[in-house]
């Protein structure tokens, strides 16, 4: 059944509201101020959120911010009198899924309720064939959430620590968005030193500095009629900062040597795995850039923070390593994964799935073969480095994560004939 929570300082109201709902089987709550609405909120996830656009102290809009941090991607509608449509077409910018206008009959609500969920399951649908894989309700709310955003033009700002997914998303808004038959192109500022990325970014004409022999284009106007993908914004300069703020106001850019600038129609997804407020509060950060680029934030939670996704990620990480071999894991393997904390996330967890393919040689995985935890075979995986074998070990195992789990790829990589890789494998078996 859907749960919606209903929250407006007027009694009268949230109790009319609520009758209404109610009678159409919804599980309703109700909630009189914005604390206990939040309260409500982190204490369980609902479908839908309907609030008062203008309350005593919050307004609806700082109210759904909340509600979206709190559980990113529930949709929200606003409740709002006449004289504030302004308010919520403002409000339906920064995420609202749509708003009512008061005073309303049963029917107007039941026909807002209907098309906000009939718009859910829709995108439920896309989210589900995106590619990005959850069954953490928060999370799947996130990933509709993203596919709602995608299909409008806006700049996402995508946060999360390394790992989490957050360019499986990026490239899932460029595929659900009218751009997906346009470029999607990647730049991670963290890689690049500043002075190539500001050439990479904004590209340059021939004579622009030493060693500029012909022209290149940059970047954005790689992107033209797509999307860039700014990987670790969080690291770029502030000079930069400065730049990219203009092209995101003027939607054009100068090359470096330019005379005239080129205009570019791009949509922008930035990712960061650092706090960008932070950043801004000491002083790293425009604030300016940081306004423009968190118009629509999801924040994608570590993936110890969304345990049930463990089992549905091993066991495709497995299914998709495996082919065409039938892998299992076992029940003490699973519960091993899904107590483990994984501060790198989905790509500790993918890298650990890939070294036990490689160690495993019966049809069954085995706790030992995921080298996790308080296992001697982890204990002796740290203190291998000291030694050559260990990072002769070390090597092999990583090389083969690398070739997802590919011997003949791997041992062909690391210059060994495949029967000694086997040879070796069956060596640390016997350790573990
Ligand atoms: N929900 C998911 N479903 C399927 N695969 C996923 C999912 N999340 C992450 N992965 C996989 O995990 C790996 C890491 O994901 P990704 O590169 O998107 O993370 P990231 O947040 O960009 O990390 P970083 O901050 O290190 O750049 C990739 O191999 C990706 O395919
Ligand atoms: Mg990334």
């Amino acid at each position: 059944m859907e749960k919606i929570l209903v929250l407006d300082d007027d009694f009268e109201m949230v109790q009319a509201v609520g009758a209404v709902l109610s009678g159409d089987g919804y599980d309703v709550e109700t909630a009189l101020s914005p604390d206990e609405a939040i309260d409500k909120v982190k204490d369980s996830p609902f479908n839908l959120v309907i609030t008062d656009l203008r309350m005593n102290k919050t307004d609806g809009i700082e109210l759904m911010q909340q509600v979206h941090a709190a559980s990113p991607g529930v949709p929200v509608v606003i409740m709002t009198a006449y004289g504030t449509v302004q308010n919520a077409v403002e409000a339906m910018k920064l995420g609202a899924s749509d708003y009512i206008l008061k005073p309303f009959a049963p029917e107007d609500l039941q026909a807002v309720v209907n098309r906000v969920f009939e718009t859910s399951r829709d995108l439920s649908a896309a989210a589900n064939r995106s590619g990005f894989l959850t069954r953490d309700p928060r999370t799947k709310q996130l990933v509709e959430m993203a596919v709602r955003i995608a299909r409008s033009n806006s700049t996402v700002l995508i946060s999360g620590e390394s790992g989490t997914g957050k360019e499986v998303l990026a490239r899932m808004i460029h595929s659900e968005s009218q751009r997906s038959q346009g470029p999607f192109v990647a730049v991670n500022c963290a890689a690049i030193p500043d002075n190539l990325l500001e050439s990479e970014l904004f590209g340059y004409e021939k004579g622009a500095f030493t060693g500029a022999i012909s022209s290149k284009p940059g970047k954005f106007e790689l992107a033209h009629g797509g999307t860039l993908l700014l990987d670790e914004i969080g690291e770029m300069s502030m000079l930069l900062q400065a730049k990219l703020l203009r092209v995101l106001q003027e939607r054009e850019v100068d090359r470096i040597g330019a005379r005239h600038p080129v205009s570019v129609d791009i949509r922008i997804v930035a990712t960061t795995n650092r706090e960008l407020g932070q950043l801004v509060k000491q002083g790293l950060f425009r604030e300016d850039l940081f306004f423009r680029l968190n118009v629509v934030p999801l924040r994608l939670p570590p993936l110890r923070e969304r345990r049930s996704d463990i089992a549905l990620l091993a066991v495709h990480f497995l299914e998709k390593a495996a082919a065409p071999l039938r892998l299992h894991l076992n029940d003490d393997a699973l519960r091993l994964l899904e107590a483990n904390d994984w501060p790198g996330n989905v790509r500790e967890l993918q890298n650990s799935i890939l070294r036990a393919v490689a160690i495993c040689e019966g049809p069954i995985v085995q706790p030992e073969h995921l080298f996790l935890g308080e296992s001697p075979a982890h204990r002796a995986s740290i203190d291998s480095l000291q030694t050559i074998d260990g990072m002769e070990r070390e090597l092999i195992l990583k090389t083969l994560e690398e070739k997802s789990g590919n011997r003949t790829h791997a041992a062909k990589a690391l210059g060994i004939s495949l029967r000694t890789l086997r040879n070796k494998l069956r060596e640390y078996r016997m350790e573990a």
